[in-house]
């Protein structure tokens, strides 16, 4: 089959609608569907929200005339099993679509490889891998939570230029500006939960909720193992409403009372010196289908996260002041690692200005 009218315009307006579902489908990736025929969109569509339509069942029912004959360009290899809904491979079968040009493949177990194989059984052409690193890069979360079952973890910080997250009086309002404090925001929006460490609690007394029109409240997560979150703080006058997860490594569960009268759930993990596990936590939270994390925490918290090797990526704001003070927190904080040639080192890091800060992120190697 002559393959030259494949047109990635259509493959980056299948991304674009992908990402319009930001924050709507976890655990379930961003997937976005466009139906071609002859040059014309006929039909688009996208997977909206956890437990709707998927993609390509999305765009076939927005069809303005029969998609019989047509192409499909998805984001992600359609799927052939039974889960919140039914495959998306019968739909295209039955639609008499002739050719599906995919993006990313699949690395769910259920799916990898058999979506493809069922559509080809089936007498359709199907284009793999194309635009794949483009498409690839919306679903860095679904891709590690389905394949390992832990939460994605981003770790987030607010610096001056001589590296302090406060000052030594222990000031964090606010390093950044107004800007880079939104596009936080939309973070707290895009991942499913937040989480911080007792010391963060009792220095700031933080809402972490996401404070843009529209947006989600990811789920908050603070670790506190010997139970110090104050049950006047912020975080637990607010749990009726926001759903707030305090993970301690105490196991009398007569102290949890007041927190579950307030409408925090406790989760008891195991202590690893001195400290609740983040390990295990980690696991724990997978269990509960939190497929990402943002990590706001101090120093203290962002360390131990760090050397047990939970966090997947690193965002950095840098702010353009300087404040000095040898006391001043920095963001990451412990023992420490004692030669540069051992450093916990980013891979595809870029940068770029937020308001009047820079941002760099990427992934931990
Ligand atoms: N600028 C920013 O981006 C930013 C962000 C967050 C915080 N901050 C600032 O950071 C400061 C607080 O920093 P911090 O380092 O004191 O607080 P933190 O990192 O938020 O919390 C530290 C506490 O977490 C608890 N924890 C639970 N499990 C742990 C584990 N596995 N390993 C290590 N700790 C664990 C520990 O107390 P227990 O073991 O007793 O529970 C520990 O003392 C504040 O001044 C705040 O304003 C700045």
């Amino acid at each position: 089959m002559n393959n030259t009218d494949i047109k990635p315009e259509y493959m980056q307006r299948a991304i674009k609608l992908a990402i319009k579902a930001v924050g709507h489908t976890a655990p379930n990736p961003y997937v976005g569907a466009v139906i071609v025929k002859e040059g014309r969109i006929i039909g688009e569509g996208y997977h909206r929200k956890y437990g709707e339509l998927h993609a390509e069942r999305d765009a076939l029912s927005r069809c303005t005339e029969s998609p019989e004959g047509a192409d499909i360009y998805v984001t992600l290899e359609p799927c052939c099993h039974h889960g919140k809904q039914p495959p998306c491979t019968e739909a295209i079968i039955e639609a008499g679509i002739k050719r599906v040009i995919i993006g990313s493949r699949d690395p769910n177990p259920l799916v990898s490889g058999k979506g493809t194989g069922r559509l080809k059984e089936n007498g359709i052409d199907v284009i793999e891998d194309y635009m794949r690193n483009e498409c690839d890069q919306i679903n860095y979360v679904f891709f590690h939570y389905i394949t390992t079952k832990n939460p994605y973890v981003v770790m987030k910080y607010a610096m001056t230029l001589d590296g302090k997250i406060a000052t030594p009086k222990g000031d964090s309002k606010w390093i950044t500006s107004e800007a880079a404090r939104l596009k936080v925001h939309e973070d707290r929006n895009r991942y499913s939960a937040i989480m911080a460490g007792i010391g963060t609690v009792l220095a700031d007394d933080p809402a972490l909720t996401c404070r843009i029109e529209g947006g989600v409240d990811p789920i908050r997560i603070i670790c506190d193992t010997n139970l110090r979150t104050p049950i006047k703080s912020t975080i637990v006058e607010s749990a009726d409403t926001v759903r707030t997860i305090i993970a301690t490594g105490v196991t009398d569960i007569s102290r949890y009372l007041p927190y579950i009268d307030k409408g925090c759930e406790i989760k008891c993990v195991s202590t690893k010196d001195g400290h609740i596990d983040l390990i295990e936590l980690m696991k724990r939270l997978g269990s509960l289908e939190i497929d990402s994390i943002l990590l706001e925490g101090g120093g203290t918290l962002n360390w131990a996260a760090l050397n047990a090797g939970i966090v997947n990526r690193v965002q950095a704001y840098i702010a353009p002041k300087i404040i000095g003070g040898e006391n001043a927190p920095t963001p990451v904080r412990g023992v420490g690692i004692r030669m540069m040639e051992n450093a916990i080192r980013l891979k595809d890091s870029h940068i770029i200005k937020v308001g009047d800060d820079y941002m760099i992120e990427g992934e931990i190697k």
